[in-house]
């Protein structure tokens, strides 16, 4: 792995410390309720040109945090899926339908997990998830949008999302979506506020540091949403990336925005081979 010393640097200023320990990603193995395998660790893409091998954040949790994510019994993210569900049938807005009317069951949405963001014809732009539900909320069931990272969204998205379980991630950077992909690649690697790091400088040059005790990881998003023990709630994806940012100490861009938009296809693409795991748990 290649360690600029800025990059340390500019990590220990930020957490107030001088000495950062290094530890590798754990060597635990992933398995849903006796079923379901997830890899979390493969081969980089070859987009990612500066990893070699690509790691889920799961790997860089503790045993105890790992084990919440071994059975949706144990796996308080599950709750949201379970609320989704009655969302799914509920009938909302002026067309008098539900999700169910038009998609049957939530598992007929198997494999979208791992292909969104995806370029939308139709639209002429690289939409996500959230995205393409408000759109049936608002233009196609006459109902009220939802806000891009609230309970509601999240938990739908958490729905989505477990029915691709195990699925490899495997979105699309090329053809209409490779502008949008270049410029979320841009993003991840500008360096943002006070602290002047980028995205690159934490979760690509030092991944397998312990920030106090937060081990890094590489920042890869096929575990969302993740339930957060921190917060003890699904957060999605803009919702970190809004929290990282502002690590950082800088104005953020707004969740749904066409930046985090990008940057969100970009930083999927670096997990290209991993397995959808969402709802995650997280600390
Ligand atoms: C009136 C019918 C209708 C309703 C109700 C509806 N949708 Fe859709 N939805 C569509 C159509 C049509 C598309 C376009 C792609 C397709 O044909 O599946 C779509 C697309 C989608 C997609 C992207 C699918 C893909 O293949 O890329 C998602 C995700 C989605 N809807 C979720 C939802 C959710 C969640 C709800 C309930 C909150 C909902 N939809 C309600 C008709 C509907
Ligand atoms: C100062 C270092 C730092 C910077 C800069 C930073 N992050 Fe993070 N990030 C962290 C820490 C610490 C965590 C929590 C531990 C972990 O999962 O790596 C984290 C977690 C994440 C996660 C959750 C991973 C998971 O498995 O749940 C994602 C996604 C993420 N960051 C994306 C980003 C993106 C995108 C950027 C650039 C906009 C960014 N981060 C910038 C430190 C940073």
């Amino acid at each position: 792995m290649k360690i600029t010393k800025m990059a340390i640097g500019s990590v220990a200023a930020l957490v107030g410390m001088t000495g950062l320990s290094f530890a590798d990603p754990d060597e635990d193995s992933l398995t849903i309720n006796g079923d379901i395998s997830i890899v979390t660790e493969t081969a980089a893409p070859a987009h990612a040109e500066n990893l070699s091998t690509i790691y889920s954040g799961w790997r860089f949790r503790s045993d105890e945090t790992q084990a919440f994510q071994m059975d949706d019994f144990d796996n308080p993210g599950m709750i949201g899926v379970e609320n989704a569900t009655v969302d799914w049938e509920t009938v909302d807005g002026s067309a008098g339908k539900s999700c169910s009317s038009c998609h049957g069951t939530p598992e007929d949405m198997a494999g979208l997990r791992a292909e969104y963001p995806k370029w939308n014809e139709e639209k002429s732009q690289v939409t996500t998830l959230e995205m393409e539900v408000n759109n049936c909320r608002e233009n196609r069931m006459g109902a009220e949008k939802w806000k891009y990272t609230g309970g509601k969204m999240t938990d739908m998205i958490a729905l989505i999302s477990s029915v691709s379980r195990g699925m490899p991630v495997n979105v699309a950077i090329d053809g209409p979506a490779k502008e949008t992909w270049e410029q979320g690649k841009q993003l991840y690697y500008t360096r943002f506020g006070q602290l002047e790091l980028s995205c690159a400088n934490c979760h690509e040059d030092s991944y397998g540091m312990m920030i106090r005790a937060d081990h890094l990881s590489q920042g890869q998003i096929n575990g969302f949403p993740t339930y957060r023990l921190k917060n003890t709630k699904l957060n999605s994806v803009h919702a970190r990336f809004k929290g990282c940012v502002r690590d950082t100490r800088a104005e953020t861009f707004k969740p749904g925005s066409p930046e985090f938009v990008a940057l969100q296809l970009y930083v999927a693409s670096r997990g290209n081979g991993l397995s959808v795991e969402g709802p995650s748990v997280r600390n």
